[in-house]
């Protein structure tokens, strides 16, 4: 058993190095360090607390203070024009959903539903992630199809799933609001105030870049080892023990790389192709982007296609699926006491609602 265990591990971590994407300030590389869980005749026990050094942590990392990127400089100005443009329903095509009505901010930064419902009650076929912290990950979308929340915006809106705009239609709303209007030749006194396809991505993306949720994990990374509780050290324990950390490690524990679903045992089947579909390479079918583990306590249902329900079984299914191992209840339990300490709540100033402005004369009607 254990060797056929170690194998498997191996294995997963040879697929990973040329599976894994890179930025600069990307989080380190898989560890391959992470001890296999020790098994004895008697099973496994529950798992117990125990004081960890740095060395061991290093896998980690906590938030950073700010997302900054520096073409887009992030005013308190642009950002309560992002905060504006993110709640403005207007913007979609038949103006009944807006950004947050899928990746609610009030609640876990996306929504209940497995798959969302965009503008004209259409679905798409994905699961919505959280919008929380996503800024700093290495890609948006399950695909990993954008490396910037700001390249991603025009297209997103554009999806007949989501807000089912085009660029024009976007710019046309926007430009015809006259308190946004001003608010562009405040934010973007470079781009000389213009509403364009590339300001309202601006402004969104620099409200996106601050919504973080750095939580008591931080916390304990920045050294102080009572920030948990000895149940959430204990689940860090079988965690790392469980080999989650080949891929859910750095700094959002998780979003670092890509991998296959499926990667010790092959997943059954899905319809979704996965990043195939961005790369057309047979060896990225069924690979998604390992998602963040920060604030997964909160947004059930799990995986690209929100087909699982509990974090219990998604832990399970992960082990068996992705590690190659099969865990104990009392094992699961821990590691998902331990994921509860991941989560917590953006600053409340910057998930209030706004009120928004007035529409104007040319303001197009919902269609
Ligand atoms: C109808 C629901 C819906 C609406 C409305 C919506 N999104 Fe999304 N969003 C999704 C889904 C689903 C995905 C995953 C897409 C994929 O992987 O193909 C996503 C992905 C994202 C991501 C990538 C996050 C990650 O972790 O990969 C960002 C950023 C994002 N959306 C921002 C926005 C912004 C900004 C708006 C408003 C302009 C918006 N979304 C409107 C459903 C929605
Ligand atoms: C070989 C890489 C790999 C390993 C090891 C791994 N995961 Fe994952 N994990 C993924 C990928 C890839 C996904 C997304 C798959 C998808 O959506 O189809 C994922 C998804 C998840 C999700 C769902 C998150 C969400 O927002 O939908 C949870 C929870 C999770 N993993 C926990 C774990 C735990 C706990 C372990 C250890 C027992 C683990 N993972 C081990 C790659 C891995």
């Amino acid at each position: 058993m254990r060797s056929v265990l170690v194998a498997s591990t191996a294995f997963g971590l040879l697929a990973l190095v040329p599976a894994c994407d890179k930025r600069p300030d990307s989080n380190p590389s898989p560890t391959t360090e992470t001890p296999a869980a020790p098994t004895t005749a008697s099973g496994p026990a529950a798992p117990k607390s125990r004081p960890f050094d740095p060395g061991q942590l290093a896998v980690f990392a906590a938030l950073p203070a700010s997302i900054e990127r520096p073409d887009n400089v992030l005013t308190p100005d642009k950002v309560a024009l992002g905060r504006m443009l993110w709640f403005d329903a207007r913007l979609s095509k038949a103006q009944d959903v807006s950004c947050n009505s899928c990746h609610d901010v009030t609640k876990s930064g996306a929504d209940d539903a497995p798959i969302s419902t965009g503008t004209k009650k259409q679905k798409g076929t994905r699961n919505t992630p959280t919008i929380f912290n996503a800024a700093g990950e290495f890609a948006q979308g399950w695909d990993a199809r954008w490396t910037l929340v700001e390249e991603l915006v025009v297209p997103h809106a554009a999806q007949a799933s989501v807000m089912g705009v085009d660029e024009k239609r976007l710019v046309d709303t926007v430009s015809s609001i006259p308190a946004y209007a001003a608010a562009f030749k405040k934010s973007f006194p470079d781009a000389k105030g213009a509403v364009a396809a590339d300001t309202i991505a601006m402004a969104l993306g620099a409200y996106a870049r601050k919504l973080l949720t750095p939580s008591k994990w931080d916390t304990f990374l920045g050294g102080d080892q009572s920030a948990l509780t000895d149940d959430e050290k204990a689940g860090l324990g079988a965690f790392m023990d469980a080999s989650c950390t080949t891929c859910h490690a750095g700094k959002y524990v998780g979003a670092a790389q890509n991998q296959k679903l499926g990667v010790a045992k092959a997943w059954p089947a899905s319809a979704d192709v996965g990043r195939f579909a961005v790369t057309k390479e047979d060896v990225d079918r069924g690979v998604f982007k390992v998602p963040t583990l920060r604030n997964v306590t909160k947004t059930a249902p799990y995986l690209h296609d929100g087909s699982i329900a509990s974090l219990d079984e998604i832990t399970k299914l992960m082990s068996r699926h992705q590690v190659g191992k099969e865990l104990t209840d009392a094992q699961t339990k821990s590691i998902v006491t331990f994921l509860g300490a991941l989560a917590a709540d953006p600053p409340k100033d910057l998930v209030a609602k706004p009120e928004l402005p007035a529409s104007g004369p040319k303001t197009p009607k919902p269609d």
